[in-house]
C-alpha cells in the first residue's frame, strides 16, 4: 500500500505565518506539522509516500524532508496548481498509485492512535474505502457521518444541523477506483471536489467500512487556536518524544474501536 498525504490549500488562516512557508510546515509542538501524518504513515509500515502540496513554498517541503531517506523513506512530490478541493489533490496521485490501495492522509490532521491494525484490515478488505471517525463538540464543521445500528447512512459536510456528533477525520483508505470517482465529481457550492463526495460513492456501492478513533484527533490547520490546542495534545502524548529521524518509538496499543469485521459483513454483503 501507498501512501500520500495532501498538503495543498493556501494557509490564508494562518496567515502571516504562512506568508514566509507552507501551513504544513508550521511547528506543532516541537516539529513541522506534516511530520505527524508521516510518522502515521510510516508506524503502518508505510514508507513510501507521496506529498501533494500548494505551488507557495513548494520547495520548503523538499528542502526539509528530501528525497525521505533520513526516515528511511521514499517521497515523492506533486504540486496543485490551484485550491481545488481535497478530492481534486487526491486525482493529482493517479500515476503515483498505479494500481495499488492507498493511504490518504490530510496534511494539517495528526492522529494520536497506530493505523497498522486497520491498514492490515483495509489491505484484505476486497475493494471500497475505509474512513476513521471521532467524536467531536463541533460536528458542524466537519464531513459528518449518521450511523445507524454501527452502519454508515449518510455523510454530509459541514451540516448545518449534525445528525450525529461523528466527524469524519482526514485519514482515508482507498482502492484504485477513487481515481476513477475523482474524475467524474462535480464541483461544489464552494468550488472545490470534495472527499466526502467521493466517500459517498462508495457508500453507495456498499463498499465503505469505519472505524472510531479512541486517541485524540488534532485538526490544526484551521486556526491559530487549533495549531495551539494540536500542541497541547503532542506534548501530553507519546508523539512529544517522536525522534527527529520518525524513527518509531513506542508502539501505542491501536485503541480504534474495530467494528470492521461487522461492517465488512454488512456493507459488502453482495461482494
Ligand atoms: O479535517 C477533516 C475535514 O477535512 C473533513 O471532516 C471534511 O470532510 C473535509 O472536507 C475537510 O474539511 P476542511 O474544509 O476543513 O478541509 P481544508 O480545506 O481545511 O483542507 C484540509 C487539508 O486538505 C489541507 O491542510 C490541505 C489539503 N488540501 C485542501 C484543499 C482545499 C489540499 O491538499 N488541496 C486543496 O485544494
Amino acid at each position: 500500500m501507498k501512501g500520500i498525504i495532501l498538503a495543498g490549500g493556501t494557509g490564508s488562516r494562518l496567515s502571516p505565518c504562512t506568508n514566509v512557508t507552507n501551513k504544513h510546515l508550521l511547528p506543532v509542538f516541537n516539529k513541522p506539522m506534516i511530520y505527524y501524518p508521516l510518522y502515521s504513515l510510516k508506524e503502518a509500515g508505510i514508507t513510501n509516500a507521496l506529498i501533494v502540496s500548494g505551488k507557495g513554498h513548494a520547495g520548503d517541503f523538499l528542502e526539509l524532508l528530501g528525497s525521505g531517506a533520513q526516515f528511511g523513506m521514499k517521497l515523492s512530490y506533486e504540486v496543485q496548481e490551484e485550491a481545488g478541493g481535497i478530492a481534486q489533490a487526491l486525482g493529482l496521485a493517479e500515476n503515483f498509485a498505479g494500481n495499488e490501495k492507498v493511504v490518504v492522509i490530510l496534511g494539517d490532521n495528526i492522529f494520536e492512535d497506530n493505523i497498522s491494525d486497520a491498514v492490515k484490515d483495509f489491505a484484505l478488505q476486497p475493494e471500497g474505502a475505509k474512513v476513521f471517525l471521532k467524536e467531536v463538540k463541533k460536528p458542524q464543521s466537519y464531513g459528518v457521518a449518521e450511523l445507524n445500528d454501527g452502519v454508515i447512512k449518510s455523510i454530509i459536510e459541514k451540516p448545518e444541523n449534525p445528525r450525529s456528533n461523528l466527524a469524519v477525520t482526514g485519514i482515508y483508505m482507498y482502492d484504485s477506483l477513487v481515481f476513477d470517482i475523482t474524475k467524474n465529481l462535480a464541483p461544489s457550492h464552494r468550488n472545490e471536489l470534495e472527499i466526502t463526495d467521493v466517500n459517498n460513492y462508495y457508500l453507495k456501492q456498499g463498499t465503505l467500512t469505519h472505524e472510531i478513533f479512541d486517541g485524540f484527533w488534532g485538526d490544526c490547520g484551521e486556526s491559530f487556536e487549533s495549531l495551539h490546542e494540536a500542541s497541547t495534545l503532542v506534548k501530553n502524548s507519546h508523539l512529544s518524544t517522536m525522534p527527529n529521524d520518525l524513527s518509531i518509538i513506542y508502539r501505542k496499543q491501536s485503541g480504534l474501536k474495530s467494528e470492521n469485521e461487522k461492517h465488512t459483513r454488512v456493507g459488502l454483503h453482495s461482494l
